[in-house]
C-alpha cells in the first residue's frame, strides 16, 4: 500500500494529467485536493484526447474511485457537463466511481460574476488573468466562512438561507462596486436544486472513505492542479491561484494524514510555460523565434480558456522551489520531444536581481518582475525521440539532459514523457512498488 501525491512544479500545464492517468494504472482511488475548475488535465488515450476539468483524470479507469476532496471547489454545472460527457463515451460516473467530499464548496454563478467584474476593473499591469472561473471569489467566501457546500445540497433550508445572505451582499458589491448586473436568486434557486438532485448521490465523507481504503491497503493518489509558482503562500503572489497547490494540501485538502504519505513526484516541463499574466523570468516572448516554436511543437494553447502560454527555458530555480516546498522524492519529466531539434539548450541556474544574486524565487514581485536569468547552455538533440520507449535509447544529449536535471535538483527521475499518448511513456520507477 502506497499514498503518492502528484504536483506541478512549475506554473501549471506541466503534463499532470497524463501522468497522473498513468500512475492511476497502478492505483485504488485518485483524489483531487484543491483548486476547481480552473484546471484542464489533459489525457491521451489510443489517439483520443480527453480534457478533465474537475473530475480526477483517473475516471477512464472502469475499477478505481476516484474522489473529489473538501479542498476543491465545485462548479456543479461544469461537473455534471463532464459526467455527461463521460456518460455519452460509454464510461457513466456512478456513485461507487466518484466521491464528492460534503465539505467541498460551490462555485456559485456570483462567484464568476465577481471574477469577471474584479478582473475588468483592474488596470493593466494588475490584472490576473484569471481563468474567469469564480475561484478567487469561492474561496474568498470560504475563507470568510460564508461558503456553500456541496453537503448543504443535502439540507435545502441551510442552502438557501446560506443562499439568501450571499446573494444581497454579492449584488451590492456587483452593482454599487463593479457597475454589474445582480445575480438573480430564483434564477439560481431553481437550477441548483436540479443540481442538489442530481449530484446528492455522490456527496459522502471522503476523509473517511480514504482512511477506510488506507486501513484495508489500498493505494492512494493524489491529483495536484495548477503549480507550485501559482500557490497562494509560495507562488508568485498575487500573480498565482486562491488554494495552495503544493503537496502539504493534499493532507488538508482531502482530510488525509501527513504521515501516511509516502511519495511526492513533481511534474516538470522540459522547457516553461506561464498562462495568464505575471513574472517569468526565462521567457522568450511572443516573436521570439525558438519560443514560438515551443509553443507551436509543443501545441500550447490553454485546456481550460484556449490562451497561448507563454514559453521558455527551463527553470531550476522555480525547479528547486519544487523541491523544497513539495519535498519532492521523484520528477516526472514531460515534453522532452519538443526540444528535438533545438541544437543548444538553456537551464536557468540562479538569478540577479538589482545586483543581488538568487537561488530561490524572490518573495516579493517587484524584484521577481527584475529577475535576470543566468543560464547554462547544454547540447540538443536532432532526433525525433517520440517513439523512443527505453530511456537507454534516447539520445546521448537527451539522457544527458535528463541527468542534468536530476544533478542539478537532486531528485530522480521517475518518468519522462516524450508524447501526449499514455504509451509514448518512459517508467523508470513506479511510485507505488515497495522497495
Ligand atoms: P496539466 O494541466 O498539467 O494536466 O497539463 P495540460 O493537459 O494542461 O497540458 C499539457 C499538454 O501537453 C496536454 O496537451 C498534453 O496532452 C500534452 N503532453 C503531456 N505530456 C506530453 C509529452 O511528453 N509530449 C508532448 N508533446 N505533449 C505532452
Ligand atoms: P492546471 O491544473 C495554468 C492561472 C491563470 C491565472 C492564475 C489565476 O491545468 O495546471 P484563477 O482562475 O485560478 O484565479 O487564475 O492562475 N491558472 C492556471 N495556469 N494551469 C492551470 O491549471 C491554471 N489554473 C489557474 O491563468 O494566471
Ligand atoms: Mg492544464
Amino acid at each position: 500500500m502506497a499514498s503518492v501525491v502528484v504536483v506541478g512544479t512549475q506554473w501549471g500545464d506541466e503534463g499532470k494529467g497524463k501522468v497522473v492517468d498513468l500512475l492511476t494504472n497502478y492505483a485504488d482511488c485518485i483524489v483531487r485536493f484543491q483548486g476547481g475548475n480552473n484546471a484542464g488535465h489533459t489525457l491521451v488515450v489510443d489517439g483520443k484526447k480527453y480534457v478533465f476539468h474537475i473530475i480526477p483524470s483517473g475516471i477512464l479507469y472502469q475499477d478505481k474511485t476516484c474522489m473529489i476532496g473538501n479542498g476543491v471547489i465545485i462548479d456543479p454545472g461544469v461537473l455534471l457537463e463532464e459526467m455527461d460527457e463521460l456518460s455519452e463515451k460509454g464510461l457513466p460516473v456512478t456513485p461507487e466511481r466518484l466521491m464528492i467530499s460534503e465539505r467541498a464548496h460551490l462555485i456559485m454563478p456570483y462567484h464568476k460574476m465577481l471574477d469577471h467584474a474584479r478582473e475588468a476593473s483592474l488596470s493593466k499591469g494588475k490584472k490576473i488573468g484569471t481563468t474567469g472561473r469564480g475561484i478567487g471569489p469561492c474561496y474568498m467566501d470560504k475563507v470568510g466562512r460564508v461558503g456553500i457546500k456541496a453537503g448543504d445540497f443535502l439540507d435545502p433550508d441551510q442552502f438557501m438561507d446560506k443562499l439568501k445572505n450571499n446573494i444581497e451582499e454579492k449584488n451590492f458589491y456587483l452593482t454599487k462596486q463593479y457597475n454589474a448586473e445582480p445575480a438573480s436568486f430564483d434564477a439560481i434557486k431553481a437550477q441548483f436544486e436540479g443540481f442538489a438532485e442530481k449530484l446528492a448521490p455522490f456527496i459522502g465523507n471522503v476523509s473517511v472513505a480514504l482512511d477506510t481504503a488506507r486501513k484495508q491497503g489500498k493505494n492512494v493518489l493524489f491529483e495536484g492542479a495548477q503549480g507550485t509558482q501559482l500557490d497562494i503562500d509560495h507562488g508568485t503572489y498575487p500573480f498565482v491561484t486562491s488554494s495552495n497547490t503544493i503537496a502539504g494540501n493534499a493532507c488538508i485538502g482531502s482530510g488525509f494524514g501527513p504521515a501516511h504519505i509516502d511519495e511526492v513526484i513533481g511534474i516538470l516541463k522540459a522547457y516553461t510555460t506561464r498562462v495568464g499574466a505575471g513574472p517569468f523570468p526565462t521567457e522568450l516572448p511572443e516573436g521570439d523565434p525558438i519560443g514560438d516554436e515551443l509553443q507551436k511543437k509543443g501545441g500550447e494553447f490553454g485546456a481550460t480558456t484556449g490562451r497561448r502560454r507563454r514559453c521558455g527555458w527551463l527553470d531550476m530555480v522555480v525547479a528547486d522551489d519544487a523541491v523544497r516546498l513539495n519535498g519532492l522524492t521523484g520528477l516526472a519529466i514531460t515534453k522532452l520531444d519538443v526540444l528535438s531539434g533545438q541544437p543548444k539548450l538553456k537551464i536557468a541556474r540562479k538569478y540577479m536581481v538589482e545586483g543581488e544574486e538568487y537561488t530561490c524565487m524572490p518573495g516579493n514581485i517587484r524584484k521577481t518582475s527584475l529577475a535576470e536569468p543566468v543560464y547554462e547552455e547544454v547540447e540538443g538533440w536532432s532526433e525525433d525521440i517520440t517513439g523512443v520507449r527505453a530511456f537507454e535509447d534516447l539520445p546521448q544529449q537527451a539522457r544527458d539532459y535528463v541527468r542534468r536535471i536530476e544533478d542539478i535538483s537532486g531528485v530522480s527521475p521517475i518518468i519522462v514523457s516524450v508524447g501526449p499518448d499514455r504509451e509514448e511513456t518512459l517508467l523508470l520507477r513506479n511510485p507505488f512498488a515497495k522497495e
